[in-house]
């Protein structure tokens, strides 16, 4: 069964109306551990946060459950961009890569291993990446909408990945990264959307996922971080004064039903994503901006994670890619 020009549907998961639930099937989705530390962080709906920049600066938690998630995204990445870090066209020897909003710094760990004679630093507003990385790679603690002290046109590469949820100032964020990029370097901004598509009519106004991401996108609009799109990303890009910008979107699958066996395998890892990844995109959200109590928040966030799990639905949502050049200094 083809889902028009997108991604073929493994005829095996449409067996067994009775059994939609890939759990039972033999998908084990259990993944979770936890450890806690309370130094400069809060708990709050049994999850751990960030508070240095501001309790409401990260929507999302920094505990360890978020951590093993962050790095298994950044496989279903590398896996739905064909092991490639990045697409933008760089230099074969870049000195210098900045990645804001960094996490559990693994692509930035991935990148110096890839370069290792160049410097690849990665910041984020909180200090959760590891002591033990490559020597030409290190990490600051920084929130990228306040003043940079990089110096400008240091960068030969400046990437950022699902920071849209951190950030107000997308115009004045721009400006700080083409000033640090030098002429004829790259940006590149990777976001996940927010919004939830199917091609065999299998996602309904109703279904568990377009609620959460309806839900999720109402709440970011209301605090002024509204959720990426295609066209944002490139007026971003644009606006700051990067040229060449390319926009590319890919489909990612929620869930095992692609027949395609790489992406069945990047579906099982995004299933497998979800059991903790809408509840931490959710429960802050919901909690504190649009005022719902926990066991609302819950019940958005777990619905939506019963949707994936369902075998019935074909959903997939777009992942953004999208990146520009600094015009070279002969060019301005
Ligand atoms: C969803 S995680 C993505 C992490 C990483 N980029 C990745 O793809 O694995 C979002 C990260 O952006 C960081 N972040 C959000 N807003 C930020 C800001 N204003 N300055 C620096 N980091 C920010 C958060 O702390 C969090 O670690």
């Amino acid at each position: 069964m083809c889902n028009s020009d997108g991604i073929e549907i493994d005829p095996s998961v449409l067996d067994n109306a009775d059994d939609s639930d890939y759990l039972s099937s033999g998908y084990d989705t259990s993944t979770a551990s936890l450890t806690s530390s309370i130094h400069e962080y809060v708990f709050e709906n049994g999850r751990r946060y960030h508070a240095y920049f501001g309790a409401d600066k990260n929507l999302l938690p920094t505990d360890e459950i978020e951590q093993d998630r962050l790095d298994m995204y950044h496989e279903i990445c590398l896996g739905l961009l064909h092991g490639d870090l990045y697409k933008a066209p760089i230099a074969e020897h870049p000195q210098r890569i900045l990645d804001i909003g960094t996490g559990t710094g693994i692509w930035a760990i991935d990148m110096a291993d890839r370069f290792p004679s160049a410097e690849v630093i990665g910041t984020d507003l909180t200090p959760i990446q590891p002591a033990w990385v490559p020597p030409n790679c290190r990490f600051e603690v920084d929130d990228a909408e306040k003043a940079w002290t990089f110096k400008p046109e240091s960068f030969d590469f400046v990437h950022a990945r699902n920071i849209a949820q951190g950030i107000s100032d997308w115009p004045s964020l721009m400006r700080q990264v083409f000033r640090s990029t030098k002429p004829g370097g790259y940006c590149e901004l990777v976001e996940t959307g927010t919004t939830c598509h199917s091609d065999d009519g299998t996602m309904t106004e109703t279904n568990g996922v377009k609620v959460w991401m309806e839900t999720i996108a109402a709440a970011l609009v209301e605090i002024g971080r509204p959720p990426a799109s295609a066209e944002a990303m490139k007026k971003h890009l644009l606006d700051a004064g990067f040229v060449d910008v390319e926009v590319k979107t890919v489909r990612e699958p929620l869930g095992p039903w692609p027949k395609d066996r790489k992406l069945k395998n990047i579906g099982a890892m995004v299933l497998m994503n979800c059991q903790t990844g809408f509840h931490a995109y959710g429960l802050a959200a919901f909690t504190r901006i649009l005022g719902m109590t926990k066991e609302e928040a819950d019940r958005i966030c777990d619905n939506a994670y019963n949707a994936v799990r369902n075998k019935n639905y074909h959903c997939w949502c777009p992942i953004y890619v999208a990146y520009g050049r600094k015009p070279a200094l002969l060019e301005k």
